[in-house]
This record gives C-alpha cells, sequence and structure tokens, in this order.
C-alpha cells in the first residue's frame, strides 16, 4: 500500500479507526472525514505513529448533512486528484426516529446517503484501479426494501438500522454496474459484532441488551481485517459488487439481490442528493 491514497469515514473510532491504522502501516496515506475535530486529531496523531511523514489528513463534516458531505468531498477532490480507495464507513443505530435540517430520516441520511454523496462526488477522483469497499452489516437479513418507506416513517430502531444496511448492499452493487469498464471495484462486508463504540450510550432495554452482548464481541481490530483485504489484496483485484464476511465472498439476501431496487434506490438517491 506504498503511496496508496486512502478517504476513510469513521475513521475516529472502532472498525473505521483499526483498518485506518493497519493501513497506515502498511504503507498508506489516509485522508479522513471526520466530525469531532478532538477526536479525528487524536486518530491522525496515531496514524502519524502507525506511518511517521506519509502526510495523513482530516476534514471535518457532520456526513448526515448532505452540504457537509457535498463540502468535504469537494474540499478533498481539490487536493487529491489520485484516490486509491474510498472506504465509506461512519455509520450509526438510532433508537428514536429523527430528521436532519435537510429533511431526512437520520439513518437514512448518514448510513446511506453520506456513502453515496462521496461516491458521487470522488467518483472523477478515482485512480486507475481504485477500489470502493463499502462497510455493511449482517443485520440486512429479515429486512425488505421498500422505496415507499426509505425514510422509515413506522421507526423501529434496529429494523431501520438493518434496512440501511440492506441499502448498502443494493447501492455496492449497483455502483459498480455504474463503474463497470473503468477498472474501479465496488465491494461491501460485513464486520462481525465488534466491540466498538457502536454499543455505548444506547438507552432503554435495547441500550442494556447491547452492553450485554458487548463483552461477547470481537475487537475493532479483528472486525477491521475484511475493510483492510478488501483494500489492499491483490486476492480481490478485478472483483467487484461482492458481499464479504470473514474475508470471503458471503451470501445475501434475496431482497439484496433485487437488480430492480438497486436501480430504483440509485435513481433516488440521485434526486435527494442534487436537492438536500
Ligand atoms: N460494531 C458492530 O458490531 C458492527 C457490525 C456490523 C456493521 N457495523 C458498521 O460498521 C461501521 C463502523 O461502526 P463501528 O462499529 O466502528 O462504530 P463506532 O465505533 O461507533 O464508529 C462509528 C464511526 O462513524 C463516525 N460517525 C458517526 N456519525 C457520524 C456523522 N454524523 N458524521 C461523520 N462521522 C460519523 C464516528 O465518528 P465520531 O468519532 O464523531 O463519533 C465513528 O468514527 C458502521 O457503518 C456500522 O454500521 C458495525
Amino acid at each position: 500500500m506504498h503511496g496508496k491514497v486512502i478517504v476513510m469515514t469513521g475513521a475516529t473510532s472502532g472498525i473505521g479507526e483499526a483498518a485506518a491504522l493497519a493501513l497506515a502501516a502498511m504503507g498508506a496515506r489516509l485522508v479522513l472525514i471526520a466530525r469531532n475535530p478532538e477526536r479525528g486529531g487524536a486518530t491522525l496523531e496515531r496514524l502519524e505513529r502507525a506511518n511517521p511523514g506519509a502526510g495523513h489528513s482530516v476534514y471535518h463534516a457532520d456526513l448526515s448533512l448532505m452540504a457537509e458531505t457535498r463540502r468535504a468531498a469537494a474540499e478533498i477532490a481539490e487536493r487529491e486528484p489520485a484516490i486509491d480507495v474510498l472506504a465509506n464507513n461512519a455509520g450509526a443505530l438510532f433508537l428514536r426516529r429523527q430528521v436532519t435540517a435537510e429533511g431526512l430520516e437520520r439513518t437514512f441520511a448518514l448510513n446511506h446517503m453520506s456513502y453515496f454523496g462521496l461516491t458521487a462526488d470522488l467518483g472523477h477522483r478515482l485512480a486507475p484501479g481504485a477500489r470502493i469497499v463499502n462497510t455493511a452489516s449482517a443485520a440486512h437479513r429479515g429486512t425488505r426494501f421498500s422505496m415507499e418507506n426509505l425514510q422509515s416513517e413506522r421507526y423501529r430502531g434496529l429494523e431501520v438500522y438493518g434496512r440501511s444496511k440492506l441499502l448498502n448492499i443494493l447501492f455496492t452493487r449497483q455502483a459498480a454496474r455504474v463503474f463497470e469498464g473503468t477498472g474501479v471495484t465496488v465491494n461491501c462486508f460485513h464486520p462481525g459484532v465488534v466491540a466498538s463504540r457502536f454499543f455505548d450510550d444506547k438507552p432503554g432495554g435495547l441500550g442494556f441488551f447491547l452492553r450485554m452482548v458487548k463483552p461477547f464481541a470481537v475487537s475493532s481490530r479483528k472486525g477491521a481485517e475484511t475493510l483492510v483485504y478488501l483494500a489492499s489484496s491483490d486476492a480481490v483485484r478485478g472483483v467487484t459488487g461482492r458481499y464479504f464476511a470473514r474475508r470471503r465472498p458471503a451470501k445475501i439476501t434475496d431482497e439484496a439481490a433485487n437488480d430492480d431496487s438497486a436501480r430504483a434506490l440509485w435513481a433516488e438517491s440521485t434526486r435527494l442528493y442534487a436537492s438536500a
């Protein structure tokens, strides 16, 4: 990965930070998009120790807001003419329905629309043979796609989160088609159940359940292995449109394999991103 440029979201914590540190240690230069300047600065220091003098950088944005996503992408596009890996990884579980200042349901905005917006706005800066890696989840299982319910008017936190991860797979498969013939590959993965901040600070019964589960979850470093693999391994050169778990292609549900849904999601995301 020496000399490779990796743009990554959600790298101030958990799976993203572990992946960023591993890739930096392999020689890559990391370009982070972080929401919290303090955590962004702390991760930057760790990256500097992992790969000193590489010139890692951090841009700031709340990725649940499309205006901030677009601004960060524009700043990066101006300074980075050849991006080798775009890792869309920032995501969260929200137990209550919230609507952003731009009118988007927050899980949909952060977990799906930021992936879409960064890919759309940085696509022209991807180097030949670049890789897009999207963090999805096995939580997509059991959820259904509905164009009428993208903004989850009826809200159940875990279900809405799972559906956002279904969107990550649909988005990955459609993006692979869009980039076909360009040499750019697009894949996604399930990291496992990972003991990150994802489990923290959730109220009520579900919060209690998540805190009980956390001690049995794998480390962030383990959870990052498939991201690092998809970003760096020769074994997946040219492989595109696939969903991985434990560094191997894994099965997706019929819902996630539906090409009509993927195309409809892409068209609606294009419209929403343009109007946000
Ligand atoms: N943990 C699991 O078991 C698990 C399983 C399957 C999939 N995943 C997925 O893995 C990805 C990473 O999660 P994690 O487990 O590593 O959780 P985490 O430790 O909570 O990390 C989440 C990262 O996303 C960033 N982020 C959250 N909201 C943001 C916003 N509005 N704008 C910009 N950045 C934002 C956080 O930044 P701050 O530092 O500012 O909070 C942090 O860097 C997510 O997509 C998640 O859905 C996790």
